[in-house]
């Protein structure tokens, strides 16, 4: 018979040396990074109902929009009223939209309509926000002003404190048979996060904000760079009114609106905490194609510029002066500028090039600014990124590995030296077998408990290593979970277009980064089990710990990935803590999800803890993740 060791019930020694003062811990650890993808703001974050507002998304068909009532008709037409909106829709009778999976109703709420329409005859038209058969009506408005030449027409559509909430109503506009009337860019907003005009989700600003996220990497990710050259993230057109912005063709498959634009990533970083961490466009695609170092390159340098003086430019530059007429004079807290996005990929080897002229030119202007290099961590199909002309003061990693070899990696820094550039990964998450680029909507949409062990041991080696791993940050961070809503199999948040969930790797997240200290304190573990997963032997107990300088807590980090509970005997070396404490324990069978009607089924449960000491001994629960806050008195 073969005795599995951990079923011997041999605890394991974990022993805190809280005499060293340990290194110091990067206040910037975890953070976020966003893209367009998964419909993360159109059909996500960003507030906008109206699904192909503009009429672009198709150049053949007004998809998401339908002829209603008798005889009605709809057509496309190539005479919208600016080059911004070149595409118009001629409607007779009536027309919906169907939004994203649905419009949502709730009672009591005041929606903001706002349409640009021209018609050649005259009369208002009947706006109403109604379920898909059109036989409950939740929410009208008459819009009045129409006339022969384009207009902006706004209205409000209340519903009523008694209207039954549902994913499921539609936006109808009743134009009238006996004309014709063409519609521009028709937008509707429900309530959005603190009121904002063009803005956010307040329930996932809200989980967003949550996780206490130190700093937001965007605006991507592949969406930053696009499929060819023409693709990028166009940052000018994405600013003012949203009837000047065209939107662009995103690479995960659906054309972006820039609804959510630079000025609104911004605004996302200081209402979530978040410094700003801006990817500028560094001249490669997705395709391979890529712009020649020197002055072919120096356009995109220069815009590069211009991007960074509107984030952090006083009002007197011209930038700076633009963000101020977007409604910010106050300059955001720019500390960090990435160049590009896995160049790696680039098998060219024109990044070494592309990346020295843009680090010149922002240290000349920004000495202060960290400049991030996006080939870190490993030799990518075999072009060697060595750093031979200038130090990038980070480089960026990306991880997307299996969950159980993610928990291999959590002693990859143990040795990395000190002296190269610090790390910053950028992208990175565990997952179940199938690669999740290649498991597009066969899995998830979010990670499984097993999933969320090999991010947490990932996590506990960050935490001990972040004297050189300066931050760090999951990807992809929003997922719309509707059929055909994601691109990538797991990512951090689910929602549909009334609920939202935290995958339990959120919750490891949340835990992890609401509970660090400023420097670390070092661990040692005595009597570690051992796991086998197929071939590999791992150990099966992984922990951190950090301690906050000023109020004398310690909090510590646990991650056990045995099927069975298994103890761990506490020694707290140099220093005396109070008997009470509190743990937070995350657990849950390996296969265990959040979805929207499980929201909560993994998820982290706080208690009490009294009896602790010098020694003490915490039983952890089966393939779970722990967190302890010590507090010392010494
Ligand atoms: O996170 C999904 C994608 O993975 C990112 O867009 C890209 O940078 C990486 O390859």
């Amino acid at each position: 018979m073969i005795i599995l060791p951990y079923l011997l019930q041999i605890p394991t020694r974990i022993t805190l040396d809280l005499n060293s003062p340990g290194v110091a811990v990067s206040p910037m650890l975890y953070g976020h990074m966003t893209e367009e993808i998964n419909y993360s703001y159109d059909g996500g974050l960003y507030g906008e109902l109206v699904r192909n507002r503009a009429f672009l998304d198709d150049a053949k068909r007004p998809e998401h929009w339908t002829a209603v009532g008798q005889g009605a008709a709809i057509a496309l037409e190539t005479s919208g009223p600016s080059s911004a909106r070149p595409v118009a829709l001629r409607v007779r009778g009536g027309v919906a939209n169907d939004g994203y999976w649905g419009i949502p109703v709730r009672p009591s709420n005041s929606y903001h309509l706002s349409l640009w329409a021209k018609a050649d005859g005259a009369g208002p038209i009947a706006a109403s926000i109604e379920s898909k058969d059109g036989s409950t009506v939740f929410a009208r408005a008459e819009v009045n002003g129409v006339s022969g030449t384009w207009r902006k027409i706004t209205a409000t559509l209340t519903t009523g404190s008694e209207a039954e909430p549902t994913k499921d109503a539609r936006l109808v506009l009743r134009t009238g048979e006996a004309r014709n009337v063409w519609l521009s860019q028709v937008s509707l907003f429900p309530p959005t996060y603190k009121g904002r005009a063009n803005g956010n989700r307040s329930d996932l600003m809200k989980m967003l904000g949550d996780m206490k996220p130190r700093f937001l990497r965007f605006p991507g990710g592949n969406y930053l760079e696009g499929n060819t050259l023409a693709d990028y993230f166009p940052w000018k057109q994405t600013l003012g009114p949203i009837e000047v912005r065209p939107g662009h063709r995103s690479p995960w498959g659906y054309r972006s609106t820039d609804g959510m634009g630079l000025m609104e990533f911004l605004l996302w970083c200081e209402d979530t905490g978040a410094k700003p961490l801006l990817a500028v466009y560094a001249g490669y695609a997705l395709n391979g194609s890529y712009i020649k170092a020197g002055p072919e390159l120096k356009p995109f340098v220069d815009d590069a510029l211009d991007e960074i003086e509107y984030v952090m430019g006083g009002p007197e530059t011209k930038w700076g002066a633009q963000r101020a007429k977007d409604g910010h004079p106050k300059p955001f807290p720019l500390e960090s500028v990435e160049v590009g996005n896995e160049d790696g990929f680039d098998k060219s080897g024109s990044y070494e090039g592309r990346f020295v002229q843009f680090y010149d030119a922002i240290k000349s202007k920004y000495p202060h600014l960290k400049v991030i290099s996006t080939t870190g961590g490993k030799d990518w199909l075999g072009v060697k990124f060595p750093i031979t002309q200038r130090k990038p003061d980070l480089w960026d990693e990306h991880y997307y590995s299996e969950a159980w070899d993610m928990m291999g990696m959590a002693t990859k820094y143990d040795d990395y030296d000190r002296n190269g550039p610090k790390v910053f990964v950028g992208e990175w998450a565990s997952h179940d077998r199938i690669a999740p680029w290649a498991a597009g909507a066969q899995a998830g949409p979010t990670p499984n408990m097993r999933c969320t062990l090999g991010d947490a041991a990932f996590m506990t080696g960050l935490e001990r290593n972040s004297d050189v791993v300066e931050m760090a940050c999951y990807a992809p961070l929003l997922v719309n979970v509707n059929r055909g809503g994601r691109q990538w199999s797991l990512n951090l948040i689910g929602y549909d277009n009334m609920n939202t969930f935290g995958s339990p790797s959120y919750y490891a997240q949340k835990m992890f980064a609401e509970n660090l200290g400023d420097r670390t304190v070092p661990v040692s573990l005595v009597g570690v089990p051992k796991q086998t997963q197929g071939e590999k032997q791992l150990p099966a107990i992984f922990a951190s710990a950090t301690r906050d300088s000023k109020k004398g807590f310690v909090y510590v980090k646990l991650v056990n990935a045995l099927p069975a509970s298994h103890e761990v005997a506490f020694d707290l070396q140099g220093a005396k803590v109070r008997s009470d404490a509190t743990i937070t324990v995350l657990s849950g069978d390996l296969k265990a999800m959040n979805s929207i009607a499980e929201p909560t089924k993994v998820s982290p449960v706080t208690k009490r803890l009294r009896g602790i000491g010098k020694d003490f001994r915490l039983n952890l629960a089966p393939y779970s993740v722990t967190e302890v806050t010590l507090r010392c008195t010494k």
